[in-house]
């Protein structure tokens, strides 16, 4: 096991009707102006935009308020957040929403306090340091950035999807009420569950040996999901399925899952490039790009590949062929998307063969830079990138 920090300040609040403490938590961290981050209508439509309005009253905290936060957050609606925050003397920024609403939110805490133009924390030309308070009311089960230091916005001029982190940017506190994840589309609920799953594969994938720990709590999410996914989507308002689901998506990513080895990230880097350009769900275009980037690397380390099959799929473990093993493992997790309503090649996600060297170019500018290679499992080359997504194109169960 590799030497490590374990940041995780977040205070999770969760719980059946807990957004009525809202306004209780942003007193708690300092709040004295609040700007209520949000995206679609979602949230005003399931009226928890008026119960966390009346939970602000209630502590007399003076809010002002944005909405219109897209899928795949977008530059544009964070100057937008930065200029109000600075014209209205906010302190305090609460996101109501899913992981576009807190990253779009992220962004604005660290671009308010920042000079510059806060894309340069996303353009490695900023380190974060300081940011405004964030705290979070979380709708969706899925991107983790609840209880994470990561925000992932997409530069509009040119679609360029890319992260920034820092320990500053994570929440103050998260209220989490799996209730709120009941008017879910299945849909959205499957793209949350592949995400999940994505975040524990890129930590579980490391050539980091004997991390026995981590590797088990890695297989317990996955189980988690794998259990509990088929049983909301039967029934969407199973509140202990929604509750194990919910708590699934904050462990997978707040690296309580990854400490003590070095992790992959090359999953989620190939996949950026099409939720970037095609403005897809980032947890759909996972489940075309995960499973191939497997069926390339599988070589490297045969035995881990069997490991992941044997303990969490169920197979049957083939001493004679362990390769044998390793690829049902794949071949078993990719049927699972499949049967929750995932696409698994182009063609279902909307993807285009002719985009790809478009894909492995940005994908190359992005994480490739000048080394040649990225990764932490297996290093890939710009043509590597090029291999995985044909291998994406034309994959089935
Ligand atoms: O905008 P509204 O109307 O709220 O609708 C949203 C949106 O259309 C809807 N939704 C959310 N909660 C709902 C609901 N609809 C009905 N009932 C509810 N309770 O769901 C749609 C998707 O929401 P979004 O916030 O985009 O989903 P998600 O949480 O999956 O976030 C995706 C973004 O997070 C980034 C992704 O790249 C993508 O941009 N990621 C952020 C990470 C981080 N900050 O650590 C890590 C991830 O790997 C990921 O890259
Ligand atoms: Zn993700």
């Amino acid at each position: 096991m590799d030497n490590f920090n374990f940041y995780s300040p977040t205070e999770f609040v969760f719980g059946k009707g807990r957004e009525s403490e809202c306004g209780k938590y942003v007193k708690k961290y300092g709040g004295t102006k609040v700007l209520i981050h949000y995206g679609g209508g979602s949230v005003v439509r399931s009226g928890l935009l008026d119960r966390v309005k009346a939970s602000l009253a209630a502590e007399n905290i003076p809010f002002v308020e944005l909405g219109g936060v897209q899928p795949n957050p977008i530059d544009t609606k964070v100057y937008e957040g930065i200029g109000l925050c600075r014209s209205e003397g906010v302190n305090f920024i609460l996101a109501v929403g899913g992981g576009s609403v807190i990253d779009s939110s992220k962004a604005i805490a660290v671009g308010a306090l920042y000079d510059g133009d806060f894309w340069d924390f996303y353009d490695n030309k900023a380190a974060v340091e300081k940011a405004l308070p964030v705290g979070t009311v979380l709708t969706i089960a899925a991107a983790g950035s609840e209880g994470s230091g990561n925000t992932v916005i997409t530069k509009t001029d040119g679609m360029w999807k890319r992260g920034a982190g820092g320990d500053a940017l994570r929440p103050k506190f998260s209220v989490m009420n799996p209730e709120l994840t009941y008017t879910l589309p299945a849909y959205q609920t499957a793209c949350g569950a592949t995400d999940i799953m994505a975040h524990v594969l890129e930590r579980y994938f490391t050539n980091t040996k004997e991390v026995e720990i981590t590797d088990r709590l890695c297989e317990a999410v996955l189980c988690t999901i794998i259990k509990e996914v088929p049983r909301v989507l039967k029934n969407p308002e199973d509140y202990n399925a929604r509750a194990n689901i919910m708590w699934a998506g904050t462990v997978a990513h707040n690296n309580v899952c990854g400490v003590g080895r070095e992790q992959d990230w090359n999953s989620h880097g190939l996949e950026h490039e099409l939720s970037g350009i095609y403005d897809c769900a980032h947890g759909a275009g996972l489940a075309v790009i995960m499973p191939a980037w497997m069926e390339f690397v599988m070589p490297h380390n045969v035995m881990r590949f069997a490991q992941l099959a044997v303990r969490v799929f169920g197979t049957a473990m083939n001493f004679e062929a362990p390769e044998e093993t390793a690829r049902l493992g794949i071949k078993a997790f990719r049927k699972f998307l499949h049967e929750i309503g995932m696409p698994v090649n182009f063609a279902e996600l909307g993807a285009k063969e002719e985009d790809i060297p478009r894909f492995a170019e940005k994908f190359s500018v992005t994480k490739i830079g000048n080394n040649g290679v990225t990764g932490g499992f297996v290093k890939l080359t710009k043509e590597d990138a090029v291999t995985i997504y044909k291998i994406a194109l034309n994959a089935s169960v």
